[in-house]
Parts: structure tokens; C-alpha cells; sequence
């Protein structure tokens, strides 16, 4: 679960900064990437070099630092991990993130996060209690930051009460079951299509169409962040590999029936592809030379392999659910619908691709979702928001019943 996530892991400066060395050590065995900034007062309780040791990275500290800020700038830094976790937190760090107050590193990185936030507090039990301290803590929660501990015990001070950071597993505990929500495909494997295919008339000329292969990748990026182990296999298009998925580049219909195939086992299955139904019979190696006075060459087509029907119909392999996509120019539902019972998938996404529409290569959709339970109509929405609500829509499928895909 944990393997190939990236913490941010603020220290600040209490007692309990000790524990924050187990918790890296844990996490680091767990295959995750631990990068630490350290307040100047967490410094008097842990040293950089240790921590440094431990995360086998560099840590942070200085907001005026020209190297760090050369390197990777602190807005980098807040959005490059995945989660941040604060542990210790003390009264101090915590007053300041319900202030906004950034007069440091940690606290700079706090405000520019766009991540979600673990807090691990770690104080007195009189400054715990204190009312100031609880209102900080109403205000972080009403912010949707979350809480591990903390709890009762005896205290470095030698008195007793609530204050006490939890323990570092207790803490990853906490982190696990972030990971676990928040990535409902995990342990699930996704083959995705994406983009044109390209079908060679000679080693000079093809037919390809005019999929840019926005939706396609945007399919998988989302199945991916929900925690899927995804396949990319794409054609030939200017879009970047997203991030954490396995891109495979193919040119033809058939490498892509070859690589989808050979892909197989797997858990879902989408074919968002502008894959072509035909290809030249014959793929001559030289170029057609035009003659003078010849007629143009006409090209005989031969039918290529359907790959989504291949998915569709693959057996014991056959993916659990396999949606396609319909592009269609006329009677969009109606096409959609029959083109479902035709391939045998499960879900089609049916979408509009006349000239007028612009979905082809533009960056919105306007999709209607057809299952066995008939057809829903999603509004217009930006591709990448037609991808995460198709990855939600999967990921409560597979949270339904891993069985039974309808
Ligand atoms: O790439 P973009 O510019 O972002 O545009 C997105 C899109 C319009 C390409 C995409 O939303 C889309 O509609 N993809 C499917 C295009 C298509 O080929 O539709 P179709 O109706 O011809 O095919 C039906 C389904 O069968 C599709 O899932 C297709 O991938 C699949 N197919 C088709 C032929 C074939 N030989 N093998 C297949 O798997």
C-alpha cells in the first residue's frame, strides 16, 4: 500500500521528535519515499544527519536556503509528495497553520500545500487543554486536516495527561488507511487504449484519424491516482506519459490487439482508442511511385482484429469490467446500445465526435455513460473530469462486488 508513495515529513521541535526517526525507518522499509523538513527547533532534539541517514534524502529547513530553493523551491517541495505528515506537531506549529502564519521552511510548505495534511501532536497536557491550543485545533479540523492522537500518559515534564504523540505505528496506521481511501483501485490492474492507430500504406504513407489521445491518458492518470497498476497502450500522440503508468507506444491495430493481449490478466479494461477498423491489405516496402498518366492506386482493405471485443470475450482472462468507448456522428444512444451487445462489454462511454463537436483533439466531452441499467448524460466537462468521474464510477463497481459486473 505504501510502496512508492512520497511523504513530506515536517518536524517540529518537541521531545517527542525521537519517534519521528522510527516512523521514517518504517516507512522507509515499507518502500516509501520520506523527505524531511526540519523547524530550527526540531534541530535541538534530532539532528539533519540522522535524519538524513535514515530517509536516505536530504532534508530541509531553510526557507533562504539559494541551493534548496535552486534545486527544487519550496512550492515544489509542498506539492511534490503525495501526503504531508507533521509529527511531532507542536502547540507552536499548529498555531501557526490555523494563523497562516509562514515565517518559515515548514510552515511556508504548510500554506502552499495542495496535499492533504496528518498532524501528530506532541505537548504538556496544560497546553494541550489550553483553550487557545483547542480552538487551533477546531479550526485545523474544520479544515480538513486530521489528527493521529494524541494520547494519555506520563509526560517528559513528569506529569501525566493527554499530550503524548502516539506511537510511530500508530501513526502509520494512520497513514495506511489515508492511502486505502483514498486509492480504491489498489491491487487492481487497468489496461487502458489511448490515441490513433496508424495503418502503413507503404513505408512512406498511412491512414490514421484524429484522436490526440487526450481522453484516453486522462483515463489512465485517473485510474492510476485512484491506485490501479495501469497500462497505457497508446498510439503515436503529443501527450505526456502521466504520471506512474506504464506506457506502452504502439503504431498499428495489430500491435495494439498484441500488446492489450499480452497484458491480459487484468482487473478493468478500457478502450478509449480511435482504433482503425481497416488496414491496407497489403503494406508494400517501397514506396508507390507515381507514374505519369497511371491512375491513383487503389488500396484493398482488409478488417483488423477488434480489440475490445477481444477483451470482451477473453475467457478466464476476460477482465471483470470492460468498458468502450462509441464514437458515433448519428444516433449516438442507439448505436452506442448496439455497439455494447456487438463488442460484449460491459459499459460504453458514447460520445459525439461530428465535426462540429471538436471532441476529437479538444480538451472537452460531452458523454453519455450506457450499462445494462440504460444510459445516463453527463454534462459537458473538461476530458480529464470525464476520466476521474469514469475512474469513481469503476472504482464504486469494484467496491460494489468484485464479481458481479453489470
Ligand atoms: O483522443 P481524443 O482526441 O481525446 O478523442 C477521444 C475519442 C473521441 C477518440 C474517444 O473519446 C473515443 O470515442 N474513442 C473511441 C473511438 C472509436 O474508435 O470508436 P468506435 O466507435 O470506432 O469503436 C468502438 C470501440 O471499439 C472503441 O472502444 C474502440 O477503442 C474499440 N475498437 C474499435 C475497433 C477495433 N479494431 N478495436 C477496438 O478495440
Amino acid at each position: 500500500m505504501l510502496h512508492g508513495k512520497r511523504i513530506l515529513l515536517i518536524i517540529s521541535g518537541g521531545i517527542a521528535a525521537y519517534k519521528s526517526l522510527d516512523l521514517i525507518r518504517r516507512l522507509r522499509e515499507r518502500g516509501t519515499a520520506v523527505r524531511c523538513v526540519l523547524t530550527d527547533s526540531a534541530t535541538q532534539f534530532v539532528t539533519p544527519l540522522s535524519v538524513s541517514a535514515l530517509s536516505e534524502d536530504r532534508v530541509y529547513g531553510d526557507l533562504f536556503s539559494l541551493t534548496d530553493e535552486a534545486e527544487i523551491g519550496h512550492i515544489q517541495l509542498s506539492r511534490d509528495a503525495d501526503l504531508l505528515v507533521v509529527a511531532p506537531a507542536t502547540t507552536n506549529i499548529m498555531a501557526k497553520m490555523a494563523q497562516g502564519i509562514g515565517d518559515d521552511l515548514a510552515t511556508t510548505v504548510l500554506l502552499a500545500t495542495d496535499k492533504d495534511v496528518l498532524v501528530a501532536p506532541s505537548m504538556n497536557v496544560r497546553m494541550w487543554e489550553h483553550a487557545a491550543t483547542q480552538t487551533n485545533i477546531a479550526t485545523l479540523k474544520s479544515r480538513g486536516i486530521w489528527f493521529a492522537g494524541p494520547t494519555e500518559g506520563a509526560m517528559a515534564c513528569g506529569e501525566f495527561g493527554e499530550g503524548r504523540m502516539v506511537e510511530p505505528l500508530e501513526v502509520l496506521a494512520e497513514i495506511e488507511s489515508y492511502f486505502t481511501t483514498s486509492a480504491p483501485l489498489a491491487g487492481r490492474r487497468a489496461i487502458v487504449t489511448s490515441g490513433p492507430t496508424l495503418e502503413a500504406i507503404d513505408p512512406v504513407r498511412y491512414i490514421a484519424n484524429r484522436s490526440s489521445g487526450k481522453q484516453g491518458h486522462a483515463i489512465a492518470a485517473a485510474l492510476a491516482h485512484m491506485g490501479a497498476e495501469t497500462i497505457l497502450v497508446t498510439g503515436p500522440t503529443n501527450e505526456t506519459a502521466p504520471a506512474g503508468v506504464d506506457v506502452r507506444h504502439i503504431e498499428s491495430a495489430r500491435e495494439m490487439y498484441d500488446v492489450c493481449v499480452g497484458a491480459l490478466p487484468a482487473d478493468i479494461a478500457v478502450c478509449a482508442a480511435a482504433v482503425a477498423d481497416w488496414r491496407p491489405a497489403r503494406q508494400g516496402d517501397r514506396k508507390i511511385k507515381k507514374e505519369k498518366g497511371a491512375a491513383p492506386p487503389s488500396i484493398e482493405m482488409v478488417e483488423n482484429p477488434d480489440i475490445l471485443r477481444t477483451l470482451s470475450s477473453a475467457g478466464n482472462q476476460r477482465p471483470a469490467l470492460v468498458v468502450g468507448f462509441a464514437a458515433e456522428t448519428g444516433d449516438l444512444i442507439a448505436n452506442a446500445t448496439a455497439k455494447l451487445m456487438r463488442k460484449e462489454c460491459d459499459w460504453i462511454v458514447a460520445n459525439d465526435v461530428s465535426a462540429d463537436t471538436g471532441t476529437f483533439g479538444g480538451d472537452t466531452n460531452t458523454v453519455h455513460l450506457i450499462t445494462a441499467n440504460g444510459s445516463e448524460d453527463w454534462p459537458v466537462m473538461r476530458k480529464n473530469e470525464v476520466a476521474d468521474r469514469l475512474a469513481e464510477r469503476i472504482a464504486g463497481r469494484f467496491n460494489q462486488s468484485t464479481e458481479a459486473v453489470g
